[in-house]
């Protein structure tokens, strides 16, 4: 029996955690920022399958609020490829109808990075097809503290706080959870990302790295996507008879 959750539908949204730049570059002998310049160039070809496929919302983690721990030099190199990134990409994505949403704290990013984020959202709003998000500075544990802090601001009271009620003010407001979690390069760990959202996320693991993922791991992971029962709570039986 088909099940018609997944089979026959891509995933509305895919949320990814693009791991294993670092081991990719050091397996060549070369430095980890060498890494993440090929990391973006995964970045691009999977925007582009997705969008091509039809996917209408992709969320890659990017930075979370604890790389900051990481050595001064890779986060720099980290941020100044994403400027190239937003250079490059942004008037590729006004033309391809693809919207730009930043997850996280941007205010806590460099300024630089602050302002051309700010003018690659704008200038991408009116994107139809596809919402790009990018996880930069995020975490899911200080996105929930965010948004609690919010009710109490506004002086919500506490029947009124709901699971739709929280869901819209997190940083997903008017999206649908991720459908598919994929992270690359081995590790099977969620790393502070989209807890709340992926409480019924299809999970899939890949022992390859970030910078070798191409359209033909993106597309394993959705066949195998495409094979899951998702049942949310219902037996199977149910699930066929609808
Ligand atoms: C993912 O690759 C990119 C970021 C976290 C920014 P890593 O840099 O974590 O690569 P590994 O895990 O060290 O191989
Ligand atoms: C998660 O990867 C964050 C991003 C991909 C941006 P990490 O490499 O930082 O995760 P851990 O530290 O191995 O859990
Ligand atoms: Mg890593």
């Amino acid at each position: 029996m088909q099940n018609q959750d997944s089979s026959d539908k891509l995933p509305a949204h895919v949320a990814i955690i693009m791991d294993g730049n670092g081991r990719w570059a050091q397996a060549r002998g070369l430095s980890r920022s060498a890494g993440h310049r090929a990391g973006a160039d995964a970045v691009r070809t999977v925007v582009t399958r997705c969008r091509t496929l039809g996917i209408r919302h992709l969320t890659l983690y990017a930075f979370s609020s604890e790389n900051w721990n990481r050595p001064r030099a890779e986060i720099t190199a980290l941020f100044s490829l994403l400027l190239e990134f937003l250079q490059q990409e942004v008037p590729l994505m006004e033309e391809k109808g693809i919207a730009l949403k930043v997850f996280g704290d941007v205010d806590g990013l460099p300024l630089a990075q602050r302002t051309a984020l700010r003018h690659a959202i704008s200038r991408t709003a009116g994107g139809q097809h596809m919402t790009l998000n990018l996880a930069l500075n995020y975490g899911s544990r200080a996105e929930l503290v965010r948004a609690i802090q919010s009710f109490v601001r506004d002086g919500v009271r506490p029947e009124d706080i709901t699971e739709a009620s929280l869901a819209a003010r997190l940083y997903t407001a008017g999206q649908p959870d991720p459908d598919l979690l994929i992270r690359t390069s081995g590790e099977q760990r969620l790393s502070n990302y989209l807890l709340y959202q992926c409480a019924y996320s299809e999970l899939y693991f890949t022992p390859v790295a970030w910078p070798d993922f191409d359209e033909s791991q993106l597309d394993a992971a959705l066949a195998a996507y495409a094979g899951r029962s998702r049942r949310f709570g219902k037996t199977q039986e149910q699930i066929n008879g609808c």
